[in-house]
């Protein structure tokens, strides 16, 4: 099943373009326009907040789902960690909607807040890459990712796949709210799936970056503001899992108030730049870093790039580039984990899906 690749989580990350014009595809009616479920986009438009409810990488798409919908469908979004949203149920507001998101369906820390909205007689979504999964079933509507089986432990495909899903509920649902279209997201999505080819043929040189930056060290941060924070967050959990690097994503902004002190001499910082708003902070965090000895990897996309940047991502819509920034986050995890020795598909005390609570 793996073909001729040494591993699932490369041949996954090789299928992202796929899976991109595959759920362009699954989503388009026949007069070739995004479509969803009216019984879906009716529930959002409906609901006076949405409540994103997610684990692990489900949980990082669900922060840029949160953007998404609050940018285009105009609708506020509090995004939870499944576990910790049992505990602590945040004030609900009067009329909420439930979006689960699960690769898998099954994982029980979402099931269990999925039972409990559902007792107290809320509507409840579930995105998720497998139809008749438990949380699929158990929720009032679904959306499919259409990525596939994913078999490596470290999720991917599904991510790219549960953000793309996100964008075009955000885009209809806008739509059927009357509100204007502020672009074409079949083409940008389209633009999209090129990017994310150009991207898989530059194994090479992200193979470099992290034979260079992480072969030997011990930690490793990602730092971002606004979305690159949040792929930033998906980048470092992708190289824990697989690298057993430490590694932990910080906004930007923050660094100052506390992280900075655990700069070191060497110490690898990957810093994304892809939004033109905070272009100049993110640049001016990089400088706060390496004058403190970190080994600074400047990731940028095109048009925002400078002369100090490690590598150049294609241009895409600013809403849509964590689609994109996370392919050589991926890429340089695997990689990392490869050159360490580490079992990439089946890392060290990791399941694919973690059915207890
Ligand atoms: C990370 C990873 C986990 C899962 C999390 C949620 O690579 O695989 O963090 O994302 O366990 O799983 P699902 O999406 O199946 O609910």
């Amino acid at each position: 099943e793996k073909g001729t690749y040494p591993h699932y989580m490369l041949k996954e990350i090789d299928e992202q373009p796929l899976v991109m014009r595959k759920i362009i595809q699954a989503y388009q009616d026949i007069n070739g326009e995004l479509a969803i479920d009216s019984d879906i986009t009716a529930a959002l438009k409906e609901a006076d907040r949405v409540y994103i409810v997610a684990c692990g990488t489900s949980y990082h798409a669900g922060l840029v789902g949160k953007q998404l919908i609050e940018k285009l469908a105009k609708i506020p979004v509090e995004v939870h960690v499944a576990s910790e949203f049992s505990y602590n149920m945040p004030l609900l507001s009067e009329k909420p909607l439930f979006i689960f998101i699960s690769q898998s369906g099954e994982t029980a820390d979402s099931r269990s807040v999925l039972v409990n909205v559902k007792n107290l007689g809320y509507k409840a979504l579930t995105i998720t890459n497998v139809a008749g999964s438990t949380l699929s079933r158990e929720a009032d509507y679904t959306l499919l990712l259409h990525a596939g089986p994913e078999i490596a432990v470290a999720s991917t495909k599904a991510y790219t796949a549960q953000i793309a899903v996100l964008s075009i509920l955000a885009s209809v649902t806008a739509k059927v709210k009357g509100i204007a279209e502020e672009f074409d997201l079949i083409h940008e999505l389209g633009i999209v799936a090129n990017a994310m080819e150009v991207l898989c043929d530059s194994k090479e040189e992200i193979e470099k970056i992290a034979y260079e930056y992480l072969t030997v060290t011990r930690n490793c941060f990602f730092i971002g503001r606004s979305l690159d924070n949040y792929v930033g967050l998906e980048g470092a959990l992708k190289l824990k899992e697989i690298s057993y690097i430490q590694a932990e994503g910080f906004a930007g902004g923050e660094l100052k108030h506390g992280t900075i002190a655990l700069i070191e001499e060497g110490t690898p910082v990957i810093a994304l730049a892809t939004q033109k708003n905070v272009n100049l902070s993110i640049r001016g965090n990089v400088k706060e870093v390496t004058a403190r000895g970190a080994n600074p990897c400047i990731i940028s996309m095109k048009g925002l790039e400078t002369d100090e940047d490690r590598f150049i991502i294609p241009e895409v819509h600013e809403l849509l580039t964590p689609l994109i920034s996370v392919v050589p986050l991926q890429l340089i995890a695997y990689y990392a984990a490869l050159h360490r020795d580490c079992d990439v598909d089946k890392p060290r005390n990791l399941a694919k899906s973690v059915t207890v609570e």
